[in-house]
């Protein structure tokens, strides 16, 4: 058995993506210990972010443009108030961005080149290198997190419980390469885990993706809402041999590639007015029946893009390369994949939990602030835009509250959170994508419920990542089965329209333990139009 080390801080942020990197930047000079499953920098969704950060840059635009896109893209569940708030914020974070060193793409003319994505109304997504805008972003930041002498990185660290006492969360267990533990004690502990897209089989999220801040919130008793909400990217590459599948950034459509079928046909025109920039869920679902009806579907450049592929979309033209495919004189094969949570743990505008003393900033939070579908390249500005605001906010409380040791458990040492049940770990991602899909509907998400509870009984002890998947789906399951309608990127064919009488959030407060696999609905705290600023912690 190996020893149990404790360490103390002013602030434990878990999660190195933007969100992660700009609250602990935020929080510094503060004593901030930074815990990573992988290392700073790498592993994260921002990380492989090929599309862009949209901002309110342009000469014809404004924050408010930027807020009602935003609104419009949320289908009736966006706060209006949080999306004016991301669009406003969002061109100051930018702004700062680039004077700490972000290089962004520029015109001709060196002013900064806007791009247009589906449903925005104007020119307004920031690119980098092209397609690697979220590597920039994570790169600007971590190189400042690197010299700040108060942040200090633990990597390769699985947070495998967040430590709970009566006053609130006050630190975290981690398991270290080798399977021994280690805990972190600190008043103020900020979750910016990311999303859980490897919940499903087909996904363009990193191998990190595991959804493991919603079980962890979910463990320690904190409210979550929004998890029926889960947007489907279009456009990844159709080839089973890549886990995850490489994505075919939206900004190819931007550009003009048309989506075709196996006979050359363009179909989208026919299915929205806005084409292939229609929204994403419209886009995904076009694309999934015509692949259920056993035709298949490509993405055409050659024609918007052609000949300028390796300079204007380096990253996608080297995956296509790895795939045997050349996009400037062929047609890429293309199926939706889980791409994005909006759903996750409740926090108010300041990233506040139902818990004292947790925040959650970035895919893992639920602010409202995406409704029930994200506006595109809206992720990487809410990291940005939460990640700082979590930080003033937790920076700002008083919980200089002693943190006490309430119940350790003996360290257990040999066990890999990551590599444990690896059976169970397929079968729910398969379970997911059957059942909890693009398409939902009462008795295959009942069966998927059923199903996942039986596993979770056959979870072997130390198997961490396995218990976030099968946790994820499960809550995201029982969210999808209680919303009777289609609204935004929840579509139920059992319901396939949207339902007035239900234009509200499902919020859960779930009890989840070794043994449980519980939750019961609760009114939402935040997030229907025009809500009231309220404190969800008190
Ligand atoms: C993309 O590049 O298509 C993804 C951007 C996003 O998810 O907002």
């Amino acid at each position: 058995m190996s020893a149990l080390e404790v360490f103390r801080a002013d602030a434990l942020v878990v999660g190195t993506g933007v969100a992660g990197l700009a609250a602990a930047l935020g929080l510094a000079p503060r004593r901030v210990h930074l815990l990573t499953k992988a290392t700073v920098g790498a592993g994260s969704a921002s990380d492989w972010a090929q599309g862009g950060v949209a901002v309110a840059l342009g000469g014809r635009d404004t924050p408010a443009r930027h807020a009602a896109d935003t609104v419009a893209a949320g289908a009736g569940l966006v706060d209006a108030e949080l999306a004016e708030l991301l669009a406003r914020d969002g061109v100051a974070a930018i702004r700062r961005l680039i004077a700490a060193g972000a290089d962004f793409d520029r015109d001709a003319a060196g002013e900064l080149a806007l791009g247009r994505e589906a449903a925005h109304s104007r020119d307004r997504i920031l690119h980098a290198h092209g397609d690697r805008t979220g590597a920039e972003l994570v790169r600007a930041l971590a190189t400042q997190v690197a010299r700040h002498p108060s942040i200090a990185r633990f990597e390769r660290r699985f947070a495998a419980r967040l430590l709970v006492g009566e006053r609130g969360v006050y630190g975290v267990e981690a398991i270290r390469p080798g399977g021994g533990r280690e805990l972190h004690l600190a008043p103020r502990v900020v979750l910016a885990t990311g999303g859980c897209g490897q919940i499903w089989t087909a996904t363009t999220n990193p191998r990190e993706a595991t959804g493991d801040g919603l079980a962890l919130a979910a463990a320690a008793g904190a409210r979550l809402v929004d998890l029926e909400f889960v947007q489907f990217h279009p456009t990844a590459l159709a080839a089973e041999r890549f886990d995850p599948r490489p994505l075919l950034t939206e900004a190819l459509r931007g550009e003009g590639a048309w989506l075709v079928d196996d006979r050359g046909e363009r179909f989208m025109p026919g299915e929205h007015e806005g084409a292939e920039l229609a929204p994403r869920d419209v886009v995904a679902r076009a694309i999934w029946r015509r692949l259920v009806a056993g035709r298949r579907v490509f993405l055409d450049a050659r024609r918007a893009v052609g000949e300028r592929f390796p300079e204007r979309f380096p990253a996608v033209f080297e995956i296509c390369r790895a795939a045997g495919l050349d996009p400037r004189v062929e047609p890429i094969p293309v199926a939706p994949a889980a791409h994005y949570h909006m759903g996750g743990v409740e926090a108010d505008r300041w990233g506040r939990t139902s818990v004292a003393g947790l925040w959650a900033c970035g895919e893992v939070a639920s602010t409202g602030v995406h409704g029930a579908n994200r506006l595109a390249s809206n992720s990487l500005l809410e990291a940005l835009v939460f990640g700082a605001r979590v930080a003033q906010d937790a920076g700002a409380s008083s919980p200089e509250r002693p943190v006490r040791l309430v119940a350790a458990r003996p360290p257990r040492a040999g066990t890999d959170p990551r590599r444990a049940a690896p059976a169970l770990r397929a079968e729910v991602r398969r379970l997911a994508w059957e059942r909890i899909g693009l398409v939902r509907a009462e008795e295959g998400l009942a069966a998927a419920i059923a199903r996942l509870e039986r596993l979770h009984e056959r979870l072997p002890p130390g198997a961490s990542e396995a218990r976030s998947l099968l946790t994820g789906a499960w809550l995201i399951a029982t969210a999808a089965l209680a919303r009777r309608e289609s609204r935004g990127a929840h579509f139920r064919s059992d319901f396939p329209a949207e339902d007035a009488a239900q234009c509200r959030r499902l919020a859960l407060l779930p009890r989840v333990d070794e043994r449980a696999l519980a939750a019961r609905f609760v009114p939402a705290a935040a997030g229907a139009p025009g809500a009231a600023e309220r404190s969800l912690a008190g």
